[in-house]
């Protein structure tokens, strides 16, 4: 079976907690190996990237991989090569595809076409490697997930999907806020709710951050959005996290981001840039995450029942 990650629901649920896992011994022992000695990645990015791309790069480069970097501009893709040959010709050079783009179809037609993992590095739908790297950045906080409350205020986006999938199987309780006509997709959601997520949904950002251990926010307009900026800004007015809504928080919450940013539009520059923020430990843990992910995609990951039942609850083996 090939081991792609589309979205977070690809992993199993037993293997997904032993890839937090993974990452956080890659993070705190510091490790380099040769996991991906001979192995090619072949990263193709149709959006721009700093993030993603870098600690990808550095993530191959770190366990003895090798990686190329396309965009269909420079491509065949940019000149309308098929994704189902694009797929096949690139299954015979290298071992992962990892790929950011606009529609899900797109990831997941590389990957039906594909005899190599395919791994979305951001699609308009999900954002699925972000996500964990943001449960790695939660957990080495707070390790029992049991109490957290993570709040989501803003747009029903491809990071407050991964959000609403990762709840699914990390057993934290969600609490989101999006103005009318910008929420999330309703399939995700109640396919998710029917899974026994726990998520409260609002159109007040008061109601989502009460009580939040972190606080999540995003831009108001995704890539690929950039036309309908002045009419989101003006949509999503009520909706920034600021000190004031921070009040009704937990005193101890933390603020979180994927980043990039806009300061004074999403977050003030005060929070963002304050004791609260924790941007900078989720974009270093894209690394660490992005490592153990990459493992786990190409070699395998054997799971210790125990330590992931205690993460997540009760686990079975696949
Ligand atoms: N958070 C994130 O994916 O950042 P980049 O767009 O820089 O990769
Ligand atoms: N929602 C944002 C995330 C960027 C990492 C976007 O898709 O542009």
């Amino acid at each position: 079976m090939i081991r792609h990650f589309l979205k977070i629901n690809d992993i199993p649920r037993s293997e997904l907690g032993q890839v937090l896992l993974r990452a956080k011994e890659l993070k705190d022992k510091k490790i380099r190996n040769n996991a991906l000695e001979g192995k090619t990645i072949i990263m193709i990015f149709e959006k721009a990237s700093t993030r993603t791309r870098v600690s990808f790069d550095v993530a191959i480069e770190q366990l003895g991989g090798h990686s190329i970097f396309m965009t269909p501009a420079e491509s065949q893709l940019g000149r309308s090569e098929p994704l189902e040959d694009t797929a096949q010709v690139l299954s015979r050079y290298a071992d992962a595809l990892v790929v950011r783009t606009f529609g899900q179809r797109k990831v997941r037609t590389l990957a039906q076409n594909a005899s190599i993992p395919v791994i979305n590095a951001l699609t308009d739908r999900y954002h699925p490697c972000q996500v964990m790297s943001d449960m790695l950045t939660i957990y080495e906080r707070t390790p029992d997930l049991n109490n957290v409350q993570v709040a989501w205020v803003g747009d029903g986006n491809n990071m407050a999907h991964s959000w609403i999938n990762a709840a699914i199987y990390f057993p934290f309780y969600l609490t989101m806020a999006f103005p009318k006509g910008y929420e999330p997709d309703h399939d995700i959601l109640s396919r998710a709710l029917s899974m026994g997520a726990k998520i409260n949904l609002s159109y007040d950002p008061v109601d989502a951050v009460k009580g939040a251990h972190y606080v999540n926010t995003d831009v108001f307009a995704s890539m690929g959005q950039e036309d309908e900026q002045k009419k989101r800004e003006m949509a999503f007015l009520a909706y920034q996290v600021n000190d004031k809504l921070l009040e009704h928080a937990d005193p101890d919450c933390k603020v979180m981001h994927c980043l990039p940013a806009h300061r004074g539009e999403e977050v003030t520059a005060e929070v963002l840039d304050g004791p609260r923020s924790i941007i900078f430990d989720q974009a270093e843990n894209r690394l660490h995450m992005q490592k153990a992910i990459l493992e786990w995609a190409i070699n395998g990951i054997e799971v210790d029942l125990e330590a992931v039942s205690q993460l997540l609850g009760p686990v079975q083996a696949v």
